[in-house]
């Protein structure tokens, strides 16, 4: 069947078949860097933008996402090189595979919350796992991201 969606701002006609997970539907459509971790919505790393929230997409049926828009990073490539840029000078970037989906909810978020407390950021990110860092670096890294971005 086919379903019509927004994918970083481009209309996309996309064949799914009924049962079929958003986060196989994009990564077969070459969204590649929308990750597959644990596919049971527990880690993070499929996290794409449903009109604008993050959602783990490996838990999101395609056909229920048809007539939104989607994010994923490939669509907030400058603000994500800019996010990585604040993980990377604060010893938070080490695999890199949880990167793109917490950029994206990085980017939710600025949206979302104006002046957010570290409290705030922490419950934002709280479906974001990373398995290398101990989230403290990710955390300096955030504050100072929206302290020189607002
Ligand atoms: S792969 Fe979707 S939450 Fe882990
Ligand atoms: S940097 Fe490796 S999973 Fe986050």
């Amino acid at each position: 069947m086919k379903i019509q969606l927004i994918i970083n701002g481009y209309k996309k006609e996309l064949e799914v078949r009924p049962d079929e997970y958003l986060l196989d539907t994009l990564r077969n459509y070459n969204y590649l860097s929308v990750k597959r971790g644990c596919d049971s919505s527990s880690c993070g790393v499929c996290t794409v933008l449903l009109d604008g929230s993050p959602i783990a997409s490996c838990s999101y049926l395609s056909i229920k996402a048809s007539g939104h828009e989607i994010t994923t990073a490939e669509g907030i490539q400058k603000e994500a090189a800019q996010i990585s840029t604040y993980f990377g000078n604060e010893g938070a970037d080490q695999c890199g595979f949880c990167n793109p989906a917490l950029a994206l909810t990085v980017y939710a978020m600025k949206r979302e919350l104006s002046n957010p407390t570290d409290e705030e950021i922490r419950d934002y990110l709280v479906g974001n796992l990373c398995r290398c860092s101990g989230y403290v670096g990710q955390q300096r890294a955030i504050r100072a991201y929206l302290e020189d971005t607002l």
